[in-house]
């Protein structure tokens, strides 16, 4: 490809992700209120109030078996406040997520990518359990480490879908392939998109480092936590060999323990996904 053309894409990719900024105001408020730190549960449910399909999504959610609660939910009032501000932020980010795979693309595509995107969150929040770190801070770094991709993809279709191609045929990383082919890669494009849409630091790390073995040892828990549920990932997806000790010592763990892990995980991914 001509370095004229990598560019072009380039700006390509950066205009898009503006279009996906300019996503409805409901979804960019949620946001917002995914973000600030002083969210109250009545915020949250003036704002669900105006989104009917949300409302409903919420309710549907929150009844299902993961949450253990006896009583049938049928008010988001009632849900939120059996419920809890923490796994109501998980419910909305798992909606906002799956509203922004209905970019225009191929569904396989679209929807591999979003099911990878569900299990590296279903196996993060696990890892986070066995390690005792927030549960909810790692599902939502796990949904959203790859949200480069989906940007890179919804900006140019034809050019990501050779991407995908040449990754399946090759030993080398997305990454690598995306540098060659386009000359930036989902990290850097992860980084400003979320960087825009003002997340936390911990988690805009994650999408900007979760590649970088240097920086598994970060202050930031969850960009090894993010990184070992991605490997993870690769091993349920196509039995390649997977070396797991790295990890497996760094956080000190039994084959026993990591297999509860992988239960827990795929549990968890069946519930998401379901969602
Ligand atoms: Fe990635
Ligand atoms: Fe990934």
């Amino acid at each position: 490809m001509e370095y004229k053309e990598k560019i072009d894409i380039r700006l390509e990719v950066i205009e898009k992700m503006d279009e996906v900024n300019a996503m409805p105001q409901i979804t960019l408020d949620l946001m917002g209120l995914i973000n600030e730190h002083g969210t109250s549960v009545s915020d949250i449910a003036n704002k669900v109030k105006l989104d009917e399909a949300l409302a409903a999504y919420i309710l549907r959610n929150c009844n299902s078996p993961l949450y253990g609660i006896k009583t049938e939910i049928n008010s988001i009032p009632q849900a939120l406040t059996l419920l809890g501000l923490s796994t109501i932020k998980k419910i909305l980010m798992s909606y906002i997520n799956k509203n922004l795979y209905s970019i225009s693309g191929n569904n396989e595509i679209k929807n591999e990518l979003w099911v990878h995107s569900v299990t590296v969150a279903a196996f993060s929040e696990a890892i986070a359990g066995k390690l005792k770190i927030n549960q909810e801070q790692a599902y939502l770094a796990g949904l959203l480490h790859d949200i480069g991709k989906l940007i890179i993809y919804s900006s140019d279709n034809t050019a990501y879908e050779e991407v995908l191609e040449r990754i399946d045929s090759s030993e080398n990383e997305s990454f690598v392939i995306e540098e060659e082919l386009l000359g930036f890669n989902h990290m850097e494009i992860g980084l400003l998109a979320m960087t825009k849409w003002k997340f936390f630091k911990d988690i805009i790390e994650v999408a900007q480092f979760h590649h970088s073995k240097k920086h598994f040892n970060k202050k930031n828990k969850y960009i090894g936590v993010i990184a070992f549920a991605n490997l993870l990932t690769y091993q349920e997806l196509d039995e390649r060999l997977v070396d797991l000790s790295y990890f497996l010592k760094k956080y000190k763990l039994s084959e026993n323990q990591l297999e509860k892990i992988i239960l827990t995980g795929l549990e968890l991914k069946k519930t998401y996904l379901e969602f």
